[in-house]
């Protein structure tokens, strides 16, 4: 009998990750739980897929991902005083595979990646799975930066890593606070990665900046970026990210020895999905925001709960009031057949909080709303006497 015992890789994302293994929900559950928008990927891009298989596109590609892609890339991310040419971008396997590259190409043992937290939970798993040590930082209770404790847990850091519009809170970092990042690790070598998943999820009159304009960001950014959400294309599996050259070739070399090249049908359908016109994401744009509307008038008024401003994403993240560990909460939700992730998940600062994906129709968001109103009202005496103030 062999005995087997995982590499230390593993057990250190192991003892550190509360990332759930996703299954299929169970029968007649409602989910708010996925992150992915409920939308078909438009047509033209389906269409391009087909048509570059019939036509024999079924070779491997560039490894750094077709050149007729990056190029469109390339011009799609230049702006005034900021040109980025074919070997500044790699295309990915989604974001996950360029998030990965990037922090297993610039993340050695010992070195301190600073993570605002509540944040998306790959990116401290992916720092566990380079040997680097996760610096959390914990948001200010608006769920904007706390830019005086940012400010003294970057001294020396090697990486930030943060998302926005921010995945689970679905705040969106201002100008300012982007502005005021930049002036912090002027002068530094501290890298700066700018995951910008939901860029094209915003909802007005919320104004959307990306770290690529702001000056004092865009030498030291890694932009990262996905077609999964804007453009409902999460089975696909295709992402990119932007940056300079020295640190795009290295994380190519670790995505090219973890994945190879990218699926080449993908990447011709990836194009065409930037060619769609802006109706088609407005359209899906303006129906979330619908959504969101009904989900925070319907959350409105059910006892113990705050929810956020959304600004941004698909994501209502809410706090609870009531001193119950959340994957307790999350655990007894499913007992009633609603699927919402813990807040725990997105790092010490989640705890007390769950986030609800709203990219959902609106039988199942009342639906939800229904099993929250009645869990929550009845919160036994045991429990309400823990209440928090
Ligand atoms: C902030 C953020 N970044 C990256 C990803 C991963 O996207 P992809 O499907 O391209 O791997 C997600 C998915 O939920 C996300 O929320």
């Amino acid at each position: 009998m062999t005995t087997f015992e995982p590499s230390p890789a593993v057990l250190r994302v192991a003892a550190t990750s509360k990332r759930p293994a996703m299954g299929s929900a169970p029968e007649n559950a409602v989910s708010l739980a996925m992150g992915e928008p409920d939308f078909d990927t438009p047509t033209a891009v389906i269409g391009a897929a087909s048509a570059a298989l019939e036509a024999g596109e079924t070779h491997y590609a560039d490894q750094n991902g077709l050149p007729s892609l990056r190029h469109a890339l390339a011009d799609k991310l230049s702006r005034d005083g900021l040109e980025y040419n074919q070997d500044q971008i790699l295309v990915s396997h989604g974001a996950t595979a360029g998030l990965a590259s990037a922090i297993l190409a610039t993340v050695g043992p010992g070195d301190r990646v600073v993570i605002p937290e509540p944040c998306y939970s790959l990116y401290a798993d992916l720092v566990e799975l380079a040997g680097g040590t996760t610096v959390f930082v914990g948001l200010s209770p608006d769920m904007h930066w706390d830019l005086p404790a940012l400010r003294d847990a970057l001294v020396g850091a090697k990486l930030m890593v943060f998302s926005n519009p921010c995945n689970p809170t679905g705040i969106v970092h201002t100008r300012e606070e982007l502005l005021a990042l930049g002036t912090m690790i002027e002068g530094t070598d501290t890298l700066v990665i700018a995951d910008e998943a939901y860029d094209a999820i915003v909802y007005r009159p919320t104004v959307f900046t990306s770290a690529l304009d702001v000056e004092s960001l865009r030498e030291r950014t890694i932009y990262a970026q996905t077609f999964s959400k804007t453009y409902a294309m999460t089975g696909w599996r295709v992402g990119y990210i932007a940056g300079p050259a020295d640190v795009i070739a290295a994380a190519s070399r670790v995505h090219r020895t973890f994945n190879g090249s990218v699926n080449t049908a993908v990447q011709l359908a990836a194009h065409t999905a930037l060619e769609t016109g802006h109706e088609v994401i407005d359209g899906m744009v303006a129906s979330y925001r619908e959504r969101r509307d009904l989900l925070l008038e319907l959350l409105a008024g059910i006892p113990h709960l705050s929810p956020y401003p959304v600004d941004g994403t698909f994501y209502s993240f809410v706090r609870y009031d009531l001193d119950v560990p959340s994957e307790q909460v999350t655990a007894e939700l499913r007992g009633q057949g609603l699927l919402v992730r813990a807040g725990s998940e997105y790092g010490p600062s989640g705890e007390g909080h769950f986030r609800l994906s709203f990219a959902a129709d609106a039988d199942s968001i009342a639906r939800a709303a229904t099993v929250l109103r009645s869990y929550f009202s009845s919160v036994p005496a045991n429990e309400a006497s823990l209440v928090r103030t």
